[in-house]
């Protein structure tokens, strides 16, 4: 007989991504970016908190010198779904020029947030940009981004778990999941 479900496995619908896939997917990422940033110093730029547990398992796959680098960012929508903004805080005399940035985040949804970071670090000029998600949903963007680096593509479903929380909840899951509706 399985064991019982408990604690906040209990209030998922499904689990979308298990530990081992999201960890053989980001072991996988690591060794891409590896090859593309050899004998380089990498700036990562990490979003918090739904991208900690991506940042901390990804940035251990890597061979080369890294200055992690986090911020908060959140996204307000209007009333209408265009009408985003997107509110942070960019630490006074943070600035990646002449840098090789990698700009990470958790999850790709309307693209409102990496598309206003992308500008952000963008007009710092630095030596090179790249983007990281773990999930995209497939979804029409709000903003065009530019994402180089997908780990999986998913349903446009929410999803919990794996720094990814519901009302501040579910971020310590190991895997990726639905919620249950109630
Ligand atoms: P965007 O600006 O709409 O692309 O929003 C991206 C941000 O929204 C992500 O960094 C997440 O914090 C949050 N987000 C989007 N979709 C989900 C989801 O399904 N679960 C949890 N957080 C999400
Ligand atoms: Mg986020």
């Amino acid at each position: 007989m399985p064991a019982p479900v408990t604690g906040v496995l209990a209030d998922l619908e499904r689990i979308l991504l298990t530990p081992e896939q999201i960890q053989s997917r980001v072991a996988a990422m690591a060794a891409e970016l590896n090859r593309h940033y050899a004998g380089k110093v990498v700036s990562v730029l990490a979003l918090m908190d739904g991208a900690l547990f991506f940042v901390a398992d990804l940035l251990r796959h890597l061979d080369m010198p890294v200055r992690l680098y986090t911020l908060s960012a959140s996204s307000y929508h209007g009333g209408t779904a265009s009408s985003g903004q997107v509110r942070m805080n960019w630490p006074a005399g943070l600035d990646f020029r002449g840098q090789d940035v990698l700009l990470l985040d958790d999850i790709l949804d309307t693209g409102l947030t990496l598309s206003v970071l992308r500008d952000k670090v963008a007009a710092q000029q630095p030596a090179s940009l790249r983007t990281g998600v773990l999930l995209a949903k497939k979804r029409e963007r709000v903003r065009d981004v530019v994402v180089e680096d997908i780990g999986f593509e998913i349903e446009d479903e929410f999803v919990v778990g794996y720094g990814m929380d519901y009302q501040g909840r579910f971020r310590n899951l190991p895997c990726i999941g639905i919620l249950n509706p109630a």
